[in-house]
């Protein structure tokens, strides 16, 4: 089944709504739903169309996997309580470490955060909650690149064959499916959501798993989360689709202190781009580079070599992994 797509510039956001509500409600009847959110502008636009759709009936959670931002569930929880929406925050963090363990294949990563994710996590939650839908975020994107074999999307399941409900015991809805991102942007303000969620940078489904080469550990994503800390406040002001930190698996010989050190290597990335598809890389002024590469080699322990992507998608993807 082809998926019509909407594009931004013909959207009409509160026609949208109004019809997604409908289809909404319908498919859920007078039972109970859960949506998934991660802080991101897809899954906090669904979870206030959700919330418009079905009320009280609509259970939000937010998954603490180990692999989020720093501060993230607070800061997320923190938006939608002002909002009338309770985040429930569900620690899973044993199981997601548990699964990454000795896996090193990007593919292998995407899917073992999938089937934690959606069996383990989700299928526990719905299953004790008696719910029989799933919200989700899912975009155009996420599905054209999957479909298309460059990256298995965390989030989509029908266009490769997976029955969700054969697979996880649970329907899965993605209201936002037509859209890319620049039309959720449209639509989450028409929610009226904060510029601080619908303005924000994307975020990958597969967190910070996504910007580690080679195995994730809870040592190795403590030390992505730093740099992405730092990426963030540095470029905090830059006009820019999204920007990032990734730790590399190749160590290279450094000093300090006037000492030998077999170092880490953070690898920056700031793209230009519309909706993902195409990206080329922002022309970053030379000293905001070098203030990255002194932050990062001074705060992240172990730091040696900092680069500057300067490679467009295609051929580059945006994340590494
Ligand atoms: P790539 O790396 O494929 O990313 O050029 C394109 C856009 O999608 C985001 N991304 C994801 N989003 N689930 C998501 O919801 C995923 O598995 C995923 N992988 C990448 C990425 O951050 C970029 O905005």
């Amino acid at each position: 089944m082809t998926i019509r797509e909407i594009p931004a510039a013909t959207l009409d956001p509160e026609a949208f709504l109004a019809e997604q509500v409908e289809a909404i409600r319908r498919e859920v009847g007078d039972g109970r739903a859960i949506n998934a959110l991660s802080g991101g502008v897809d899954s906090a636009t669904v979870t206030m169309l959700g919330h418009r759709a079905l009320g009280e009936r609509l259970r939000t959670v937010f998954v603490e996997n180990g692999i989020m931002r720093e501060g993230e569930a607070a800061r997320v929880a923190g938006i939608f309580k002002p909002m009338g929406v309770a985040v429930e925050i569900v620690d899973a963090q044993e199981e997601f470490f548990a699964a990454f363990r000795g896996v090193t294949d990007p593919e292998h990563k995407r899917e073992a955060v999938t089937q934690t994710f959606y069996q383990r996590v989700f299928g526990r939650i719905v299953r004790e909650s008696g719910a029989r839908h799933l919200l989700q975020g899912t975009i155009l994107t996420d599905v054209d690149e999957t479909v298309a074999g460059i990256k298995r999307q965390h989030n989509v399941f029908a266009q490769l064959g997976i029955d969700p409900e054969t697979a996880f015991g649970y329907k899965i809805l993605e209201p936002l499916i037509q859209l890319r991102k620049d039309g959720v942007r449209k639509v989450a303000r028409a929610l009226g959501l904060p510029e601080s969620v619908w303005n924000r940078p994307p975020f990958p489904g597969p967190a910070l798993a996504a910007r580690v080469v080679g195995e994730v550990t809870r040592e190795r994503i403590a030390l992505v989360r730093q740099a992405t800390t730092i990426v963030e406040e540095e470029l905090a002001g830059v006009e820019a689709f999204q920007y990032l930190a990734v730790l590399h698996e190749d160590r290279v010989t450094g000093m300090r202190d006037g000492r030998r050190e077999f170092g880490r290597q953070i690898e920056v990335r700031c793209w230009d781009s519309v909706d993902a598809r195409e990206a080329t890389p922002t022309a970053l002024p030379f000293p905001t580079l070098r203030r990255l590469a002194d932050r990062i080699t001074a705060e992240v322990p172990g730091v040696v070599s900092v680069t500057y992507n300067i490679a467009t998608k295609p051929p580059s993807t945006i994340e590494v992994v």
